[in-house]
């Protein structure tokens, strides 16, 4: 076992818990809170029978009153380096927003990231199928946060379409400045001839052989500049390339660089702001996943490649806090990702002792309360991945 347990489970109001945490002692936190569907989250009777006479505007408020001390919460444990992810769906996007602005302060937004969990869409009721919710990205400082909004997993081996006789993957990237900012007059000393042979592919910065002088230019013709310098040209000339192409005005010689597929994981991809049910599991893959430890005990799980992707964007060592748990993914995400990379990530998961439904999956296996399902699984993944799991 390591030394500091990879889980710690505590259970409580998590208002409660997270005043009794240090402050500024945690780096990264996934809130996964009720989103106010209807029948995920009880009323505060002071809003029930209120001079809130628009039930909506009353539902949204109690939700608000119920979130607002838990954020300010939040903030006080996150380190100024840290940083915050919320999911949330339509119900409550726009508030938690405004209330995310509020306590966090509009600077520290990072994103609204588009989670497609539900890929064939939600098929109940009228209207359109509904087939994602968001995350909401936040962070504590944005001059001192050290989230990084790329990944090693989303960069796609058929991007690199060549193989070189060693079997190392590649793909052609012009060598001139794609970017229209970049021309002549902005950037005259990267305007200059290079000479290529396009039948055996080599460039040089001077002329050769069998050369023909090649100059940048945009596709509709007009002058462009290169991207790398004449020394640079020099030092790697093997990394470039001559190619005859067929453009917009015909065919033209032009200059390629040879962009080299890293497998040793050096090379990372910015993430867009859309994450696919392919990329990191649905809410189907996660009932699958839930049900594999423990059974199907809990509705509305996430799924482990989600809070994976998150964890992803920080250091391998982070302690991470889940303030509403449930069936106690993130711990999960936490030990896999651990077990994969030798990181030494802790995760502190919090869940009240909400008590679970007469009838259901969880109360026929005795589990009582919503904490009892959590403490189930990170003994389960302790059991399975390791780690460890200390009971607060
Ligand atoms: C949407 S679920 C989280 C699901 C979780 N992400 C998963 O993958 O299983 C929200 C959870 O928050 C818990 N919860 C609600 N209010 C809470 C509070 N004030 N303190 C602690 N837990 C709370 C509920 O019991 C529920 O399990």
């Amino acid at each position: 076992m390591p030394e500091r347990a990879w889980n710690t489970f505590l259970e409580g109001d998590n208002l409660d818990v997270l005043a009794r945490l240090e402050a500024g002692s945690v780096d990264l936190v996934y809130a996964d809170p009720p989103y106010n569907t209807g029948n995920d989250f009880a009323y505060a009777d002071s809003f029930r029978d209120s001079a809130h006479a628009d039930a909506a505007t009353g539902r949204h408020a109690a939700w608000a009153a119920m979130m607002r001390p838990r954020l300010h919460a939040v903030r006080r444990v996150l380190a100024p380096h840290g940083a915050v992810f919320v999911s949330i769906d339509d119900n409550e996007a726009a508030h938690l927003r405004l209330l995310m602005d509020e306590v966090l302060g509009e600077a520290g937004f990072l994103a609204q990231v588009v989670v497609n969990l539900n890929p064939k869409g939600r098929q109940l009721g009228r209207g359109f199928a509904t087939s994602h919710e968001y995350v909401l990205v936040y962070a504590r400082d944005p001059k001192r946060c050290v989230l990084d909004a790329s990944t090693h997993d989303t960069v796609d081996e058929d991007d690199f379409p060549h193989v070189d006789d060693g079997g190392r993957r590649f793909r052609h990237l012009p060598l001139r400045n794609t970017n229209k900012k970049f021309n002549p007059v902005t950037s005259p000393t990267l305007h200059y001839s290079l000479h290529g042979d396009p039948a055996s592919g080599q460039v040089a910065t001077a002329p050769f052989p069998g050369s023909v002088e090649v100059l940048p230019v945009f596709g509709d013709g007009r002058p462009a500049v290169w991207r790398w310098s004449p020394p640079l040209v020099e030092q790697r000339p093997d990394d470039l390339v001559c190619r005859t192409i067929r453009g917009r005005t015909g065919e033209r010689v032009d200059v390629f660089q040879r962009d080299w597929l890293h497998r040793d994981g050096g090379r990372r991809k910015k993430l867009r702001t859309i994450w696919l049910a392919e990329e990191i599991g649905s809410t189907d893959t996660a009932v699958a996943e839930l049900k594999e430890l423990v059974g199907h005990v809990f509705e509305s799980p996430k799924p482990t490649g989600l809070v994976r992707r998150i964890l992803a964007t920080m250091p391998d060592d982070v302690t991470v806090l889940d303030p509403f748990a449930g069936s106690g993914t993130t711990g999960h995400a936490v030990a896999l990702a651990n077990a994969a990379d030798g990181g030494s990530r802790h995760c502190i998961s919090v869940n009240c002792a909400e008590p679970t439904r007469e009838g259901s999956n969880a109360r026929n296996a005795g589990l009582l309360t919503v904490a009892d399902i959590t403490r189930a699984r990170l003994r389960a993944v302790a059991d399975r991945v390791g780690g460890g799991l200390s009971l607060g």
